[in-house]
């Protein structure tokens, strides 16, 4: 028996990396560590302290410190991002023509009047450029790129740290971390391709926008489908909301802000400005804001397993993020229509609420046979079905979330989320890796209800 490395389960013959092993796996270094527990009813089979188990105790840990800094920084810099991308929006389809003459002599195309923070702003648009330009400019930028490196982050020290545990689902498909996390970059990488080279070639002819949006749309469905035939549904969801997030980041990178900076070289060296690069500026930012609603909620959707582990997973991510984007179209158009210049965009919120109505009646969970249990579970009873179940990640060598679940007094501790995690949301066993059966969910169901005692 050695120390760390990979763990087989004996009743599933599948292989579960635990997140150290994942470097070794990938490299092909496979060192087996000792059989966690056994065939049900078979005793367990303690695996010694081990210096090796105290490492994984540590890693476990530092990687929970990266997680949770790395959440936090990208949730700060994401609400930086969206934020300015609204407030940019809302001004674009805010502005009026400029009153003062001066204004219109200088090339201003619209104006805005605006009350905040106690002061009054006045901003301005340029139809292409400015005559002169200021001596400081302030360039958009980081809050997207950091968002996305932030976010990547976030991935690597979760997804593609532990593929085993978030990444891989058997039941859906059964492949190596190394091809799963091939798979995984790949989807950020080649989405990006085909959206870019549909912008490319589409984008500027004419009714350009809405054969954009039509592919982009189908593309987007087919890349659902496939990530959630491929990936664990919680992975799945995720990646999608990367993919498109990826492409968001993109467009600032490879075309906005080069767009941008060749506008400012040509107002520099006195040149006519080429008015092709803000109209494709426009083209991409307008994406990103569609992208944002959707994106946002396959981001939050990993904490709810009811939707990503429905059966029809891809039909439910794709009526949420159409749903999502039909209500920014809402609010974008309200803007429009204070103004006078559209009708009412309720029509719009009223289909994507309709959507998310038609999921909650659809999804709705359908009555299940009852699984007949005692009236008394022990302990006894739990701990058994702790060890053949949640052990394997909740112990002493890897320990998720810092919960084990390896003695009685650890399991009652964590009765409360047990029970919520095992039975309410069924989001535990992870991916139901370890296979555990209603039967057993049922059981400990009862064992809390009835208190949740020791005995
Ligand atoms: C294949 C690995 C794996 C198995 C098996 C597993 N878990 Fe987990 N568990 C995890 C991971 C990973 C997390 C952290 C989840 C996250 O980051 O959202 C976790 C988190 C938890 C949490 C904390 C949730 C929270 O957000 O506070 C509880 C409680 C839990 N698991 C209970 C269980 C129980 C009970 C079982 C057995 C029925 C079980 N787990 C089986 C991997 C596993």
């Amino acid at each position: 028996m050695g120390c760390c490395g990979l763990i087989r389960l004996p009743w599933s013959t599948k292989t579960v990396y635990t997140s150290a092993s994942v470097v070794a796996a990938a490299l092909g270094v496979t060192r087996p560590i000792g059989v966690h527990s056994a065939r049900s009813g078979e005793p367990m089979l303690r695996k010694p302290a081990c210096p090796a188990s105290r490492q994984a105790t540590m890693e476990t840990y530092l990687l929970d410190w990266a997680n949770l800094l790395l959440r936090w920084l990208h949730v700060i810099v994401a609400i930086a991002w969206i934020g300015s991308s609204f407030y940019f929006v809302f001004l674009d389809s805010s502005l009026t023509p400029p009153q003062d003459e001066a204004l219109k002599k200088d090339g201003v195309s619209g104006e805005l009047w605006a009350v905040h923070g106690g002061g009054f702003y006045h901003p301005v648009k340029f139809n292409v450029s400015p005559p002169k330009l200021p001596e400081h400019l302030h360039w958009f930028y980081w809050e997207s790129y950091s968002t996305w490196l932030s976010g990547f982050a976030l991935f690597l020290v979760s997804y593609l740290w532990s593929p085993s545990v978030y990444l891989i689902d058997p039941n859906v498909m059964d492949w190596s971390p190394a091809a799963a996390i091939t798979a995984a970059l790949a989807f950020l990488v080649v989405f990006w391709f085909l959206y870019d080279a549909i912008c490319r070639t589409l984008g500027q002819r004419e009714n350009g926008d809405a054969q954009v949006g039509l592919l982009v749309l189908l593309l987007v469905c087919v890349a659902s489908y496939a990530a959630t035939q491929l990936f664990a549904g919680r992975a799945a969801f995720l990646l999608v909301g990367a993919m498109l997030a990826t492409a968001m980041s993109a467009n600032v990178f490879f075309w906005i802000i080069p767009g941008q900076r060749k506008v400012v070289a040509a107002l520099k060296a006195g040149q006519p400005v080429d008015p092709i690069h803000g109209k494709r500026g426009k083209q991409r930012s307008v994406h990103n804001t569609y992208f944002t609603l959707p994106v946002l909620f396959a981001m939050l959707s990993n904490h709810y397993s009811f939707a990503y582990s429905h059966a029809y997973n891809w039909v439910v991510l794709i009526a949420i993020m159409f749903a999502g984007a039909a209500i920014r179209q809402f609010f974008v158009m309200r803007h429009g229509w204070k103004l006078g210049r559209n009708t009412h965009p309720w029509p719009y919120a009223a289909v994507g609420v309709m959507v998310l109505l038609a999921l909650i009646v659809w999804m709705k969970p359908v009555p299940q046979a009852p699984v007949a249990v005692p009236d008394q579970v022990s302990m006894a009873q739990v701990q058994q079905i702790m060890e053949q179940r949640c052990v394997l990640c909740h112990g002493e060598a890897l320990a998720s979330k810092n919960v084990r679940l390896d003695t009685p007094m650890a399991i009652r501790q964590h009765a409360q989320t047990v029970y919520q995690q095992t039975v309410v949301t069924r989001q535990m066993p992870m991916n139901n890796a370890t296979g555990i059966t209603e039967e057993e969910r049922a059981l400990v169901a009862q064992w809390f209800r009835q208190g949740a005692s020791l005995d």
